[in-house]
């Protein structure tokens, strides 16, 4: 390379540079991650400070915090600040204590499938991978309590799940239970071990309530029988845990209060069950997980909402449906949340900010077949069914 070429470079790399510091600048003011102060010759505005640019690509920008600031609050501006920089969008990590490292991204990191590995690791759940390409594991005994899943119609709660019952199927201390109106999710199952705690369709709404009492008596039982000095159910393979799966459960709901009258109301019942479930069974060895298309107060109240630990939103419909999940979720990435592609999803949980990630992609509904029968292929004799 030439002398004059290699100047001429190091002149252009510098004028990108400068244009970065003043875009930087300009966007954090924009956002409002800065401070202000009045002085007598007018406002002066701190922003934090740029201390390295690396042109890449990728373009990397290093910057210190200001006192007082968190990471949280660089991402949560983050949608409003990539723009302005070139970026669709900013990867944001820490740096030690008080610096941020910035990529500025030239595509959604979250655009393309992710796949499945399985078998999963025992005990943990992968849910999917993040922003920053980190995998979300979860100890499905130990972290999580129960978990509610929403997103509008395509969004990905199927899929999810079927990721999610893929991954426990194997799993000797897992038995795989619920209520499926759509029909779908327990056909894999059937003559399998967990096959007995499993009820699909719309047809007879009673096979669902007996399946919640005969969880319900079951939960009851395990607690009852607790040690003395215990207080949660050991889980081991006479003991499992129990993950309760209710798809679409509006759906559940809508079929039982048109089969409820006021002198058998199985609407009610199905409920009180539900809500029993969730409130005592964390501690009994029951993980929940609800599945709906929205978390209105209608299907799910505060109350069955607070005994979620683990919330995750599919696309919603419109901003109030992110805040019934993440309250206090920023509004622009909410708005965003509208017009996210099937798979992508934000996930509340404890410990966890709150998290963009995508859920992984097992396949369409053959592979979810193929692999919960290869993980736990039926038994010679069949169980008997509890809701028979
Ligand atoms: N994690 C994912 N990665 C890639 N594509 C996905 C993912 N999740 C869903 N999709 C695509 O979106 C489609 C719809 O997903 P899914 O059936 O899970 O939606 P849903 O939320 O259950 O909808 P409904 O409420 O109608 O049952 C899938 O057939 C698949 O093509
Ligand atoms: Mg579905």
């Amino acid at each position: 390379m030439g002398f004059w070429t290699a100047r001429q470079e190091r002149a252009l790399d510098e004028r990108e540079v400068d244009a970065l510091w003043w875009a930087w600048r300009q966007a954090c003011e924009g956002a409002g991650l800065c401070t202000r102060v009045d002085t007598v010759t007018g406002p002066t505005v701190t922003v934090p400070r740029l201390v390295d640019v690396v042109l890449g690509p990728p373009v990397v920008l290093t910057v210190q915090l200001l006192p007082g600031q968190l990471l949280g609050d660089l991402r949560r501006v983050a949608l409003r600040i990539a723009p302005h920089l070139g970026a669709v969008a900013l990867r944001v990590t820490a740096l030690g204590q008080i610096h941020a490292r910035i990529e500025l991204l030239g595509a959604d990191p979250l655009d393309g499938t992710v796949g499945l590995v399985l078998p999963a690791a025992p005990g943990r759940v992968a849910l999917g991978v993040d922003e920053t390409a980190r995998d979300l594991v979860q100890s499905w005994a130990d972290d999580v309590a129960h978990t509610i899943v929403q997103g509008v119609t395509r969004s990905g709660k199927s899929v999810f799940t079927y990721g999610l019952l893929a991954q426990l199927a194997a799993d000797p201390l897992v038995t795989i239970c619920g209520s499926d109106p759509t029909g779908l999710l327990w056909r894999p199952f059937a003559g399998t071990r967990h096959a007995a705690w499993q009820v699909s369709g719309v047809a007879d709404p009673a096979a669902h309530e007996t399946l919640l009492l005969a969880l319900v008596a079951d939960m009851a039982a395990r607690i009852a029988a607790m040690p003395a000095d215990r207080d949660t159910v050991e889980i081991s393979a006479a003991t499992p845990l129990r993950v309760v799966v209710l798809e679409e459960l509006a759906a559940l709901y809508r079929v039982a209060d048109a089969a409820s009258t006021t002198k058998d109301p199985i609407g009610k019942r199905i409920r009180a069950l539900i809500g029993r479930l969730l409130a005592e069974g964390a501690k009994a060895g029951y993980r929940l997980v609800l599945i709906v298309q929205r978390a209105e107060a209608a299907i799910v109240g505060a109350f069955e909402r607070a005994m979620c630990s683990l919330r995750i939103s599919f696309r919603t419909d419109n901003r109030a449906s992110v805040e019934l999940l993440h309250p206090g979720a920023p509004a622009e990435l909410a708005d965003q949340h509208t017009v996210a592609c099937p798979g992508v999803a934000l996930l509340s949980a404890p410990g966890e900010e709150l998290t963009r990630f995508r859920a992984p992609y097992l396949g369409g509904y053959p592979e979810y077949v193929a692999t919960v029968k290869s993980a736990c292929p039926a038994e010679e004799t069949g169980p008997a069914a509890v809701a028979a």
